[in-house]
């Protein structure tokens, strides 16, 4: 008999939660005016509202934390660090930050200015809000794919390189760099191909741009690189992660994915200008160049985060819960951004509670319905969460509308992953009679779904 699959770590250390009655939920529900992230996370049984900050550290790296070095200049911490990015990605100039937004405030302070176009696909919120903030355009040249739910590809993520090639030529001297995400966490954790990576390279050789990864989720993309795409199947994660960065320049991190921390973040590059354009908006932003946002301890684990997080046994357990939350919603028949994502789900609410119109803002209302049922906090990532239109002030209602049920690394059971599936198959269920979403009370005009007021209708 073929054993089954098991999880790559046993546990060593847990953490309580609680369960929660409907009519706790329902009065903290309306206390937080619908909005999930105005919830205390004591009120949450299972908390999926990310997969960043929110993974469980091995023994290994809470032992090197006690090895930290906080000296100010020159901390061992920080060369542990540097070594171990040097080796995995053949960058040789490492910048630490607090998280990821701070690597691209710091490096987009030095590489982009007012006017200029940066083509990427799918630019996450902060990547674009430090690309907007300087009021330049972040320009999204994903594949038309991608806006398909329901298409099974295996690479969904990735760039469409006819769409960023006519940018290459009608923006010419605007655009400072390229930057392709990945994971793509906004086309639904979709990962990005090797060829499409390669390919995108020799247009940025042949227009003279470098090009910038956004890698938050690297070694997930390495592992479907491995597992879905040909010629990769024999080599290791540490080989294919290599081959990738040898196609970029450089890369913004927010290590709390998957450097599997709970801060940290890095710019990392292979050119001496961007490291010295860009080392002195970290003095000025983050700290001194030996710790940037970071604790010497910090370092410390996330150097040996990165190691582990490249080895297939740990990516594999990981994916393999996420797909088989995945297999669980297809035998419920609820529809998801298909197919299974790296570090999440996404839900595709718009053919879930279709009795709700889009002015009533269907995933949110799926969000708080999968909180009502079982406690279980995912997150809106739909009409909410796409703010107005800077210039008609209009919702945005042009894209997708979905619930993420984002996993945590090596955080919870597959268990876990039994009752999330038939929570969310129970408001399935009821689906029907649904019919009122949440309207606005209260928003700021940015970034409002952080802070969103909403009532139930
Ligand atoms: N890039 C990507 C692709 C991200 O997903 C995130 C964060 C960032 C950059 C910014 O990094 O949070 O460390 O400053 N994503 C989190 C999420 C917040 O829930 O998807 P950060």
């Amino acid at each position: 008999m073929e054993l089954p699959f098991a999880e790559s770590w046993k546990i060593k250390m847990v953490e309580p939660i609680r369960k929660s009655t409907r009519e706790e939920r329902v009065q903290w529900m309306k206390e937080a005016y619908y909005n999930v992230f105005q919830l205390r996370s004591d009120q949450v049984y299972i908390d999926l509202i990310t997969d960043s900050g929110t993974g469980a550290m091995s023994d290994h790296q809470w032992a090197a934390m006690m090895m930290g070095d906080e000296s100010y200049a020159g901390a061992s911490s920080f060369f542990n660090l540097k070594e171990t990015i040097t080796r995995l990605t053949g960058f040789e100039y490492v910048i630490p930050t607090h998280q990821g937004r701070a690597a691209e405030n710091v490096l987009f302070s030095y590489l982009v200015h007012e006017g200029d176009i940066v083509p990427g696909n799918s630019h996450f919120d902060t990547t674009k809000g430090h690309i907007e903030g300087r009021k330049a355009i972040a320009l999204d040249c994903t594949v038309d794919e991608a806006k398909n739910t329901q298409l099974e590809l295996p690479f969904k993520g990735n760039v469409d390189c006819a769409k960023l090639e006519k940018a290459l030529i009608e923006y010419a001297d605007r655009i400072p760099f390229i930057i392709v995400t990945i994971t793509n966490n906004t086309a639904g954790g979709q990962p990005v191909s090797m060829d499409n990576l390669r390919q995108v390279r020799e247009l940025a050789n042949k227009y003279h741009k470098p090009v910038i990864f956004d890698s938050a989720r690297f070694a997930e993309n390495a592992y479907f690189i491995k597992t879905r795409e040909e010629g990769y199947a024999n080599k290791t994660i540490k080989e294919i992660t290599k081959e990738m960065f040898d196609l970029a320049d450089g890369m913004t991190m927010s290590a709390k994915k998957d450097g599997v921390v709970n801060m940290g973040g890095f710019i990392a590059t292979r050119l001496q200008d961007w490291y010295d354009g860009a080392k002195g908006y970290c003095v000025q932003f983050e700290g001194y160049l030996t710790y940037g946002g970071m604790n010497g301890r910090d370092m410390n684990a996330l150097a040996v985060g990165l190691d582990e997080n490249t080895e297939f046994d740990m990516l594999h357990t990981r994916i393999h819960q996420v797909e088989y939350l995945a297999k669980k919603l297809d035998e419920y028949g609820i529809p998801y951004q298909r197919p299974a994502g790296g570090h999440a789900l996404f839900v595709d609410a718009s053919k879930i509670l279709t009795h709700v119109p889009k002015e009533e803002f269907p995933a949110q209302t799926l969000t708080v319905e999968l909180y009502l049922e079982a406690g279980i906090r995912g997150c809106e990532i739909g009409y909410i969460l796409a703010d107005r239109d800077p210039v008609t002030r209009e919702n945005r209602f042009g894209g997708l509308d979905l619930l993420r049920l984002a996993i945590p690394r090596r955080v919870y059971t597959d268990n876990h992953m039994n009752v999330i599936a038939a929570a969310l198959k129970n408001v399935f269920d009821r689906r029907e009679s649904i019919t009122r979403g949440v309207g606005i009370v209260w928003e700021a005009p940015l970034m409002r779904h952080f802070t969103v007021k909403l009532e139930r209708l």
